[in-house]
């Protein structure tokens, strides 16, 4: 029944046909969304990317294209012609809700059968399904839109980098590693038997090469590859918007993208984002709210209360207190009303996230509770009140633990109470910060050597060069992350352009001249021709587009996603091989055993 295009001229998409069109006649293509059969009359809804529009065929209309409506199922691909007229009964909530197309003729492309999934909005169908049938799950308007709000931010984002003097440019994906640090793709080279290419986990290396050519600004919508484990926000091939800028220091940087970010959110959105964002320090990050990318759409900051606390008669926080741990606390507003048992998963959570354990306040109208009511006298009670800025009605909890683990627990037990009790009123709300004076080293227990934290290009801050000999712990990095509502959206810094700094920092990292050489010999190389000083960030593209579209699935956002699994259930990625081909490739594959 197949007919061929020839000849036939689309006029107008199905979701642009409104009042202005009554009176035309027209041509739309389109799939079949729903037939209704009335007897005398069948009406198909008919959709396209841009919307729906309802046919209406009958025998008064045309005789031969009734009957051919009358074989229409869901998900025909058809050609309808004929008049727009004005509706008898309008429907208010569709665009095209005022009109209706009679059909006078109806050509059917190709037929369909019956699609494992239906076609519509907020589907509930199983994920595996869903990307098994990835071609019918993306032709569902509410998934058309997130790629049209993809395209729009990407084409918002190009104009704007040109505008600012960015070259568009690209990098190789057969590459050696780069030094983001998550384990690599390996892709097997025939020509060398037994050796590798790695895909890249980000164009770093070859953007800071580019900024030694002299292109001064690049850009590139970059494909990023990452085998780790995989969460809502993580897939093992995803985009950056990748940048790198010379003769620019931190401000420049984030400057720039501050404008970016508003520019996308005003026009996609139509959200005014207000700059420059909040610039929070690291340490305040960690201080505060126990995390590196903080959520600031509420309150509930961690307290340092071990000042307070520390004369108290109670083992648990001696003893911590002399081990040199903290005694930290948030303010749960309204919480002292929870049951018993509301508390105590309240616990388990904080235990589950490394806390030792959690003790309770609740202060009630009628008194104090508390997990400590043995060692906890009214007036201290009081005094922890106070210090936590608290009120009848209220719940402290508090960590008594080494650093680390009392905020990192406290900051997640921060966002589960604010999950689990809705405390988050606005859920429209943007909130950015950047996130500054990132540790530039950490110390690796297994190694016993320091690491670099972002990569080891990254630039010291001017003030704590000396430290690098003296106290490397202690040096802060021009590493900059922009968060949003508890995300990290993109991170970047200025990297390092003096050679004799970058050697102190591969020797203060334990990196041998031979190491250095076989990471990044290429890059180092480079270095000696003038490299000009410049630094560049990336945005996650993928987690920008979940912000804009509204969906907390990182897969909603990306045509062809991998499951949870790294697999692609329609390609059924990854596959086996031809003997042949491993061949070629000197490759042996031998048997995994069962861990
Ligand atoms: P970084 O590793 O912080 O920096 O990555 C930049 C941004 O990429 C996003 N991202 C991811 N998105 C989806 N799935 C993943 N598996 C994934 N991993 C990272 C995050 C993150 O903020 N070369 C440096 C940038 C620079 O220094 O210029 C880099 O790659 O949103």
């Amino acid at each position: 029944m197949a007919v061929s295009i020839n000849g036939l001229k689309r006029t107008v998409m199905c979701g642009e046909v409104t009042e202005e069109y009554i009176g035309k006649r027209i041509t739309v293509m389109g799939w079949v969304q729903r037939k209704r059969n009335l007897g005398s009359l069948v009406f198909i809804d008919l959709r396209d990317i841009k919307g729906i529009l309802q046919a209406v065929f009958g025998e008064e209309i045309n005789k031969e294209a009734f009957a051919i409506a009358d074989t229409l199922k869901s998900e025909y691909c058809v050609a309808i012609t004929g008049e727009v007229v004005r509706r008898e009964s309008p429907n208010n909530s569709m665009v095209t809700g005022q009109v209706e197309l009679k059909g006078e003729e109806v050509v059917i492309f190709s037929e369909s059968e019956t699609p494992p999934i239906y076609i519509k909005e907020d589907l509930d169908a199983a994920e595996n399904i869903r990307l098994k049938y990835r071609y019918l799950d993306l032709r569902r308007p509410d998934m058309q839109k997130l790629f049209v709000i993809r395209h729009k931010t990407t084409s918002i984002i190009r104009n704007y980098l040109s505008d600012h003097g960015f070259l568009e440019m690209e990098t190789p994906i057969l590459t050696k590693s780069t030094p983001e640090g998550a384990r690599d793709y390996l892709v097997p080279s025939r020509n060398y038997n037994g050796q590798f290419y790695a895909l890249p986990q980000s164009p770093q290396l070859f953007k800071q090469l580019l900024m030694v050519s002299g292109f001064d600004r690049y850009y590139q919508i970059a494909k990023c590859f990452r085998d780790e484990d995989l969460r809502a926000n993580r897939q093992p091939e995803f985009t950056q918007v990748d940048m790198e800028l010379s003769f620019v220091d931190m401000d420049d940087v984030m400057t720039l993208n501050e404008g970016l970010i508003s520019k996308v959110f005003k026009e996609v959105l139509n959200v005014d984002v207000k700059t420059p964002f909040m610039r929070m320090p690291y340490k305040e990050a960690m201080d505060k709210y126990g995390s590196d990318k903080p959520d600031i759409r509420f309150g509930m900051e961690i307290n340092d209360i071990t000042n307070i606390v520390s004369d108290m008669d109670f083992v648990v926080f001696k003893s911590n207190i002399e081990e040199g741990g903290f005694v930290k606390a948030i303010n749960f507003e309204g919480g002292a009303a929870l049951g018993r048992k509301q508390i105590d998963k309240l616990v388990d959570f904080a235990k589950d996230h490394k806390a030792k354990g959690l003790i309770w306040i609740a202060y009630k109208e009628d008194g104090v509770k508390s997990s400590i009511a043995k060692f906890l006298s009214e007036e201290k009670a009081n005094e922890i009140k106070e210090a936590m800025g608290a009120k009848d009605g209220d719940l402290v909890l508090i960590v008594s633990d080494a650093y680390k683990n009392a905020v990192e627990s406290l900051g997640a037990l921060r966002l589960h109470i604010a999950k689990e009790f809705d405390l988050i009123k606005n859920k429209d709300e943007f909130k950015f910060l950047w996130v500054t004076e990132f540790p530039l080293l950490s110390y690796d227990e297994e190694e016993k050597r320091y690491v670099a934290e972002h990569h080891p290009f990254t630039m010291p801050m001017d003030e704590d060069l000396e430290l690098l000999t003296t106290d490397p712990l202690k040096v802060r990095a021009k590493a900059y992350d922009m968060v949003l509502n508890g995300e990290e959206l993109g991170g970047g810094s200025i990297r390092i352009h003096d050679s004799k700094l970058q050697e102190k920092l591969f020797n203060t990292i334990g990196f041998s001249d031979e190491e250095a050489e076989e990471k990044f010999g290429f890059l180092l190389q480079a270095f000696k021709f003038g490299p000009p000083p410049h630094g560049g960030l990336a945005f996650g593209l993928d987690r920008m587009i979940m912000f804009l579209g509204g969906t907390d699935n990182i897969k909603d956002v990306i045509t062809f996603p991998k499951n949870q699994n790294a697999a692609c259930p329609m390609t059924e990625a990854p596959g086996m091989v031809d003997e042949k081909q491993l061949k070629e490739l000197g490759i042996k594959v031998i048997e995994k055993e069962d861990k």
